[in-house]
């Protein structure tokens, strides 16, 4: 059997080298000793956006880009998205494995049992403006519960962990639910425990005068498999920032603000909030060739298309386009289900994106769901980020349970001056003026 390694030769100083190769990886330290002189540093990789470098080992999601396969602990989406429910898989997320029924019934009371926020809370979100996106308000609000749970600061111990674990993924559907309330002057709706996750989230937006909320089967199944889709999905921008922001052994409440920042912009989780308004902008059917020829010609991006992973029909995405079809039955089809349809026609049999290998990916056609369930477009994010939660929360607490990860702490390929000096104000002006001429 051929070795496992990679044989190096440095043309600088005719110095071969054995580097070991494991799963397909070599480590970059192992590159160190290769050095052009005695003061050499030694050979570094150089991987902006880090587009061919794996930054940790993980055991929570496998995702196939090439074969459109996404799995969770080993089950594959499909089978999670048609077999469980979200808190189900949450459990499997964080614990590795599915839970049995007296796992399931004790993992759902504690998440349930900590879904009320501290009454500061809510008033720190009534001093929002009334226009404020939800979804500052949400990342700001979670940062925030930083000062209710001081505790929380302890990342070492296991079972301080696992609380705040508990507390995030009880609580972020309370604070999204609270934005949504807050931006149109709605009252508070207090959790309701007797229901599961997805209805009581439901409860907590839309409850007016009713003394008990009831919502419609249909609409709260899809939302779990929604939830279900988003869990995780390994080292994306946003699960980069809470590893590199727990790597200080930053508390979770703040890591998890500072993920959520990460995914609200508009090439991340932001991209479900501007697929409807593209859809929007198009108007109708027969305007969809006029727009895709303008995207070819470099103007603007087909949002909700492309994946960094995903060369391939993202499976999210094929979930998402059934689950469109069981609230449609309910809710009546969203008018912009046909523009988004053509869209993707149009751009599979084009050779721009043929060529690019860009597909729809789980974004396009979930906003077109959270509008038929009822959201307005800013709220999308949010919706996106209530069940990445518990893909953050795993991924944190697999990061600080691996003895290999320390503070994260990229090198950089330094491109300014070499040393010099201050030159007194009275030379300065002339001296820059003479370097602009
Ligand atoms: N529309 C038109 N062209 C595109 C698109 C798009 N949506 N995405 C990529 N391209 C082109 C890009 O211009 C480039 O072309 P060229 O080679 O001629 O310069 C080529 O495809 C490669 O693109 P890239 O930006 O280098 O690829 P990436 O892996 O860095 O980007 C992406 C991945 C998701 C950021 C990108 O596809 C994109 O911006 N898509 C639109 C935003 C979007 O839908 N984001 C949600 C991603 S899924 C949810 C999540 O997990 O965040």
């Amino acid at each position: 059997m051929a070795k496992e390694a990679l044989k190096i030769v440095d043309q600088r100083t005719d110095m071969e080298y054995e580097v070991p190769v494991h799963k397909g990886t070599i480590r970059a330290r192992d590159l160190r000793q290769i050095k052009s002189g005695p003061d050499d540093f030694g050979l570094m990789t150089y991987d902006p956006s880090f587009m061919n470098t794996a930054s940790c080992r993980s055991a929570i999601t496998f995702a196939d880009g090439e074969r459109g396969i996404l799995r969770y602990r080993g089950y594959p989406i499909e089978q999670l998205a048609e077999k469980c429910t979200f808190l189900e898989v949450a459990y499997l997320i964080v614990h590795g494995e599915l839970p049995n029924e007296q796992q399931l019934k004790s993992w759902v009371n504690e998440i349930t049992f900590h879904s009320m926020l501290h009454e500061t809370t809510k008033k720190f979100l009534e001093g929002f403006r009334y226009d404020a996106h939800p979804m500052g308000m949400f990342i700001s609000t979670v940062a925030a519960l930083s000062t209710v749970h001081p505790e929380a600061r302890d990342v070492h111990d296991p079972a301080n962990r696992l609380r705040q674990i508990h507390r995030l993924i009880g609580k972020v559907p309370t604070i999204a639910a609270y934005t949504y309330r807050h931006s149109r002057g709605m009252p508070y709706v207090y959790p309701d425990s007797d229901l599961g996750y997805c209805e009581n989230f439901m409860n907590m937006l839309w409850r007016l005068a009713e003394p008990k909320y009831h919502a419609n089967p249909a609409l709260s199944r899809a939302l779990d498999i929604l939830f279900i889709l988003h869990a995780d999905h390994e080292q994306n921008c946003s699960t980069n920032v809470m590893r590199a922001v727990g790597s200080s052994q930053t508390d979770p409440y703040l890591c998890v603000a500072a993920a959520a920042a990460a995914l609200s912009g508009p090439l991340h989780g932001g991209a479900n909030e501007e697929v409807v308004k593209l859809l929007d902008e198009i108007g109708s059917k027969d305007r969809v060739p006029a727009y895709i020829e303008q995207v070819k010609a470099g103007h603007g991006k087909l949002m909700g298309f492309g994946h960094r992973v995903y060369k391939h029909y993202d499976p999210r995405a094929r979930i998402i386009r059934w689950a469109a079809e069981q609230v449609f039955a309910t809710t009546g089809k969203n008018p912009k289900l046909e523009i988004a349809l053509e869209l993707e026609r149009i751009a599979l049999e084009d050779e721009y994106f043929i060529k690019r290998k860009l597909y729809p990916n789980v974004e396009f056609y979930s906003g077109i769901i959270y509008q038929a369930l009822g959201f307005k477009p800013d709220m999308f994010t949010v919706l996106f980020a209530i069940p990445r939660t518990v893909g953050w929360l795993a991924q944190w607490k697999e990061m600080l349970e691996d003895p290999e990860q320390k503070t994260a702490r990229p090198r950089q390929i330094y491109t300014g001056h070499a040393q010099r000096d201050v030159v007194p104000m009275e030379q300065r002006a002339g001296t820059t003026l003479a370097a602009e001429r």
